[in-house]
């Protein structure tokens, strides 16, 4: 009903727009005032996770994409390797796992059995188990050694957004802690990472504000037979995300590239009037953001429509762009917390225009209990 839809059309709408509260929530009371992070709800000693020497992470869908992105977080924190694999490939290929490999789930509704599969085979294998979920008491939470719950509350449409971006935060507060425990010289970035974490519910509100002229382009855009997303770094996951979340709501084909990928392929396919999605690093990130200030630059020589989503300040993306969303000035690790937004405001109010059940797009299960 409306009332339970809280005034919002739709139940995905209400979602993005409970997203700086479900940001909120999965940060709170995991870390003190000065920084320091306080996980012991994981049920994990601190020896044992002294002795991980392997992450995986192990999902589906956009859990996956959560997992993509926080690949680069907790490398970069703990030096621990990190690899993200598909639930639904990891137990069919003889993966390496023993007692120091953490293997991180990630799943909203606990129940997605590719995912369940996969714990109890790296369960198994004597791997330590890990899950990152939004349900409490679910299948995948209880048949896991330890658990770190997203606080996004009920996600009740079938396209997960709240759940992503909480997913992210979980991960990252589990990067952070692995960092801490082990001591490693990023640690240093802890406590400063923890303050710019407190600050992004903030910034996705001012996104949700932002957000009339995303709508107001995808109704420009409801004849799109194909739309593109590229990114590089974090931006790439978002890139994937944001393809799939218009492939999954509005029927249309859309595909995520890492930009640096152009020249190998994806540019073959620009035409005449495509959307191209653009993820424009921070400025401050060395290099990244110049490179794809290129390839923004050669799609549209090639008659690309460009929606180049960049942060406030960063000027040399203006004279490219064919349409511009603007982003608060996050570290690059955060920037997947802001820059997913608009595309999921997008996809939504396209598949809407197109008269599309938006919470229940066809075809497809808020959680998928088969293999
Ligand atoms: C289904 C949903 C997706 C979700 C995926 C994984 O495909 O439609 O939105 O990302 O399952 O779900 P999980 O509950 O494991 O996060």
């Amino acid at each position: 009903s409306a009332a339970e839809k809280g005034g919002y059309d739709w139940f995905m709408l209400k979602e993005i727009a409970e997203q700086p509260q479900a940001v909120a929530d999965t940060l709170l009371g995991r870390h003190t005032v000065d920084g320091q992070l306080q996980l012991d709800e994981m049920r994990l000693s601190d020896d044992e996770l002294r002795d991980v020497d392997k992450i995986i992470i192990v999902a589906c869908g956009t859990a996956s994409y959560a997992g993509l992105v926080a690949k680069y977080a907790i490398e970069h924190w703990t030096r621990i390797p990190c690899e993200v694999e598909l639930a639904s490939e990891f137990r069919y290929r003889d993966p390496i796992l023993d007692r120091s490999t953490l293997v991180v789930s990630i799943s909203q509704s606990g129940e997605t059995m590719d995912t369940l599969m996969a714990i109890r085979y790296a369960r198994q294998q004597r791997a330590r188990v890990l899950s990152i979920c939004n349900t409490n008491g679910s299948t995948i939470p209880r048949e896991s050694d330890a658990v770190l719950y997203t606080h996004a509350g009920p996600e009740i449409a079938v396209a997960s957004t709240k759940g992503f971006l909480s997913q992210i935060v979980a991960c990252y507060l589990l990067g952070l802690y692995l960092a801490q425990v082990k001591g490693t010289k990023y640690g240093d970035e802890i406590a400063d990472i923890v303050h710019e974490l407190e600050k992004i519910p903030a910034g996705i509100q001012r996104m949700l504000d932002d957000a009339d002229q995303v709508r107001k382009l995808a109704q420009d855009l409801v004849g799109s037979k194909s739309v593109l997303f590229l990114g590089r770094h974090v931006g790439f996951p978002v890139a994937l995300e944001g393809a799939l979340k218009l492939k999954e709501l509005a029927y249309i084909h859309a595909e995520g590239f890492a930009a640096g990928e152009l020249k190998h392929g994806p540019i073959a396919v620009i035409e005449e009037g495509v959307p191209v999605f653009v993820v424009v690093p921070p400025k401050a990130r060395d290099q990244l953001q110049e490179k794809i200030v290129s390839n923004i630059q050669e799609i549209r020589a090639r008659g690309a429509r460009t929606i180049v989503l960049a942060e406030d300040g960063d000027e040399d993306v203006v004279p490219y762009a064919d349409h511009l969303i603007r982003m608060p000035k996050v570290p690059t690790l955060l920037q997947p917390l802001v820059a997913a937004v608009p595309l999921q405001v997008f996809a939504c109010e396209l598949a809407d225009q197109l008269g599309h059940d938006v919470d229940q797009p066809r075809n497809l299960a808020k959680s998928v209990t088969v293999e």
